[in-house]
């Protein structure tokens, strides 16, 4: 059978929280505070393209409303979406829909730089009127510039960055993915591709796309 991309990353991403290793301490620390409440307030993910952000927001989500169903969890990409209508609608289903035996909601806005400033100003209200989980919205942002967040809605927010990941950090990965499909591999060289230049830094997505290389080049005649 072949193997194919897609069916290697439903494999193999982490598909609980507790499957998201990070060797940052904050991270960990917080990122396990918010199904303990330890933390309440509204979540802004803050890191470079392809450090795990959006995943690390619908990881969280899902272990925050177990047995979850698709009402708990809105989730919003504000490049699609970036006008005031879209926290307008967030509003009216906030307000108006019961909740879950949790009494509680996600909202996930990702990439949250691109909502337009009538938008910020409204999750701001928005964020005034449920500042914290307790209250019933658990809202999580994620951005790549954290400039592009203003600054009453930043301040509402526990700020944490999703640093940067290392080949050192995506290897592990790499070899489980390799060895749980019986594909050989030489580490060294594993770790040579997954390194695109001297600094050392490597994302999961560039990991997948060596994958990707490694299983094509297996399959051609
Ligand atoms: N800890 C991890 N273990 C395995 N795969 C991961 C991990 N973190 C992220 N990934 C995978 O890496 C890819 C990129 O992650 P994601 O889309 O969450 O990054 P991002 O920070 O949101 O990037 P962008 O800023 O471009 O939106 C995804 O395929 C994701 O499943
Ligand atoms: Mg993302």
């Amino acid at each position: 059978m072949t193997i194919t991309l897609s069916s290697l990353m439903s494999k193999y991403e982490p598909k609980k929280l507790a499957d998201y290793t990070t060797f940052n301490l904050k991270t960990m620390t917080v990122i396990h505070g918010y199904p303990r409440g330890t933390f309440t307030r509204p979540l802004l993910l803050v890191g470079p393209a392809g450090s795990g952000k959006t995943q690390l927001a619908k990881l969280l989500a899902a272990e925050i409303i177990p047995g979850m169903t698709s009402y708990d969890i809105r989730f919003v990409d504000a490049a699609e979406d970036p006008s005031v209508k879209t926290i307008k609608s967030i509003s009216q289903t906030v307000h108006t829909y019961a909740r879950n035996s949790q009494n509680l909601r996600v909202v996930i806005l990702d990439e949250a730089h691109d909502f337009t400033p009538q938008a910020m100003a409204a999750l701001k209200g928005l964020m005034t009127k449920f500042p914290s989980v307790d209250k019933g919205v658990f809202f999580i942002l994620t951005t790549n510039h954290l400039s592009g967040i203003s600054n009453p809605v930043r301040d509402r927010c526990l700020v944490l960055d999703v640093p940067a990941t290392t080949v050192d950090d995506v290897l592990p990965m790499a070899c489980r993915v390799l060895d749980g499909e019986g594909i050989p591999y030489a580490i060294e060289d594993l770790r040579i591709a997954l390194s695109k230049d001297s600094s050392g830094l490597a994302t999961f997505r560039d990991m997948w796309g060596v994958i990707e290389d490694i299983i094509t080049r297996r399959s051609m005649p």
